[in-house]
């Protein structure tokens, strides 16, 4: 008996996510017979679970907060793994071992410009947050014309050593809740690349209302549209959560497993959305 590949993604928490949804939609799509689920997974479980699903066949995705920790997991890190230090998305090839990249930095490139109605070349951002997705965002950033990015986080320390590690001093900057507020300028695109969201009780990352912006992507999701994304229409900003970036993500990770195209439509649909 063969037994079937398994594909999971490692968090926590997981019990939100549209992963398995929308990667067991496209598996049967493609008539592949594998199946993807969600494992809630302490910190030192993902080395050895990333090593055992790889090996039997299978992969997986990679999420808060374990994305730097995979990152150091792997045997043969994909450019921009190497870059941010943070991996997304792993699987097995024979002679190489683990391998692992970051396929958040183009979904979230696509994503931004969705939400923004143009290309991200000129624009000034606000980050908020300084972890593995933040650093995938400052990784899109770095590659794209964007004039300006401020990082705000609840520990500027950690902030710090993203632009160490990724930046480019004269366009990427930590900044306080404080300089937001007096920023003369106003922001084209706010992106919440915290965690605050994935649960209820959370407060917002930011009050919309503080920030001059045109824009706000929130790189959470949930089963309805996030407070954070609410309040920012509230406030007139243009506002998406962070499904279409899951689907871009969850793409990608298809065609790292399969080498062949995924079936985008079926995707959206699973994520509750028209592409
Ligand atoms: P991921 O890899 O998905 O980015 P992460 O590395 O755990 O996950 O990063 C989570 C981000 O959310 C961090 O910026 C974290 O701030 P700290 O660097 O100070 O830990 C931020 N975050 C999590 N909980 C928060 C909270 N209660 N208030 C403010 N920021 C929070």
């Amino acid at each position: 008996m063969t037994s079937r590949p398994i594909y999971a993604l490692l968090g926590a928490p997981v019990h939100h996510s549209l992963s398995p949804a929308l990667q067991n939609a496209a598996f049967h799509a493609r008539g592949i017979d594998a199946v993807y689920v969600a494992l809630w997974t302490w910190g030192e479980l993902v080395e050895p679970l990333m090593r055992s699903l790889a090996l039997a066949g299978g992969g997986g995705n990679v999420t808060v907060p374990h994305k730097n920790r995979a990152a150091q997991a792997l045997d043969q890190p994909a450019a921009a793994v190497r870059a941010t230090g943070a991996c997304n998305v792993f699987w097995w090839e024979d002679g190489l071992g683990l391998c692992g990249d970051n396929t958040d930095v183009a979904a979230f490139r696509t994503a931004a410009e969705a939400v923004l109605g143009s290309g991200l070349d000129g624009s000034r951002v606000l980050l908020l947050g300084a972890g593995g997705a933040a650093r995938a965002v400052v990784h899109a950033c770095s590659g794209s014309e964007v004039e300006k990015v401020d990082i705000v986080n609840r520990t500027p320390e950690r902030a710090e050593a993203l632009v160490r590690d990724l930046g480019e001093p004269s366009r990427v900057e930590v900044v306080d809740d404080d300089d937001v507020k007096a920023s003369a300028g106003t922001y084209d695109l706010v992106v919440n690349a915290t965690s605050l969201g994935l649960a209820v009780s959370d407060p917002l990352p930011i009050d919309p209302r503080t920030v001059r912006a045109r824009a706000l992507l929130d790189l959470v999701y949930g089963r309805s549209e996030t407070p954070l994304v609410l309040a920012a229409r509230q406030a007139g900003l243009t506002a998406a959560d962070g499904r279409r970036m899951l689907v871009e993500q969850a793409a990608a990770s298809f065609r790292r497993w399969f080498d062949r195209d995924p079936p985008l439509e079926v995707m959206f649909e699973a994520a509750g959305f028209a592409s």
